[in-house]
């Protein structure tokens, strides 16, 4: 089983639509695939047609059983989608409220990858779709995954959450007993303006060994698939955002081909 987070310290770079398309070309590779929403918005839970507001069972559900010392199994908590071989956890709606009460229920940063541990055997992968801040849900993603994938907007402003995302990532890597490998996705690349071009070119100066070498599109589709509430790979497998989404997960997936070989 792989886990995989999705983060970036800033909002609307394509952390949930990364997400998503990623999922939908896994599913469509015969992974069973498992969608963990650890936004408090929502917005991953809300893709796939269930309400943040008043879905009963979700990702908020393991910390109130963690705070009650009831046992985690997640199985209750995980919902299938329409589609084959993808079910996700939802936010529900407390998720929100975490951060004020983390003083009281203690010792939580561990929630997720207890519950992800417990998964094993049923999934082949798990994608934790972040919030855009630092808090309890992003300290819990980055000790649950063994990748962490950094959506990046190319326009001006993007590299300030890139730096605040890898100051984090230092933090969280003081203490794992190895440090996570992370890869940097150019998103919403549009060739025609300069703000994209600059920006790959900044990323390339600055951050070359982690930076996946291609970019993600802008691709207007990708608008009409959140509204069919559908992967895109899934509805449009030939969309130009679709394709480019199989490039990154062909290169994501070679990474792990060459740990398993190297396990062996
Ligand atoms: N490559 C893309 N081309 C066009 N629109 C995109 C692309 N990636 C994301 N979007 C749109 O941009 C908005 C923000 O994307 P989203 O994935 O929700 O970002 P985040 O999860 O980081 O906040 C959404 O409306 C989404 O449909
Ligand atoms: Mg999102």
């Amino acid at each position: 089983m792989k886990v995989w987070a999705i983060a970036n310290q800033k909002g609307g770079v394509g952390k949930t639509t990364t997400t998503v398309s990623l999922a939908g070309h896994l599913a469509a590779r015969g992974h069973e695939t498992l969608l963990i929403d650890l936004d408090p918005h929502g917005s991953l839970t809300s893709y796939f047609g269930f309400d943040p507001d008043s879905v009963e069972n979700g990702a908020y559900t393991l910390y109130q059983r963690h705070a009650s010392r009831v046992p985690a199994d997640p199985t209750s908590l995980i919902h299938p989608t329409r589609f084959p071989k993808l079910q996700i956890m939802p936010a529900n709606m407390a998720l929100a409220t975490l951060d004020r009460q983390s003083g009281k229920l203690g010792g939580m940063g561990l929630v997720v990858a207890e519950a992800v541990k417990s998964l094993e055997g049923r999934f082949d992968y798990v994608l934790l779709d972040c919030p855009p801040m630092l808090g309890v849900l992003m300290v819990n993603a980055l000790a649950a995954c063994e990748r962490l994938i950094i959506p990046v907007q190319t326009e001006f402003l993007a590299i300030k959450g890139l730096e605040r995302m890898l100051s984090t990532l230092n933090m969280i890597n003081n203490s794992r007993p190895l440090p996570l490998d992370y890869t940097i996705v150019p998103t919403l690349f549009d060739r025609r303006t300069r703000a994209s071009i600059e920006t790959v070119r900044h990323l390339q100066e600055r951050f070359a060994s982690h930076l996946w070498d291609e970019v993600i599109p802008v691709d207007t589709r990708f608008r009409e698939a959140s509204r069919a509430g559908a992967p895109l790979p899934i509805m449009q497998p030939n969309a130009r955002g679709s394709i480019a989404y199989h490039h990154l997960l062909n290169y994501l997936q070679a990474f792990d081909s060459i740990e398993q070989v190297a396990a062996r």
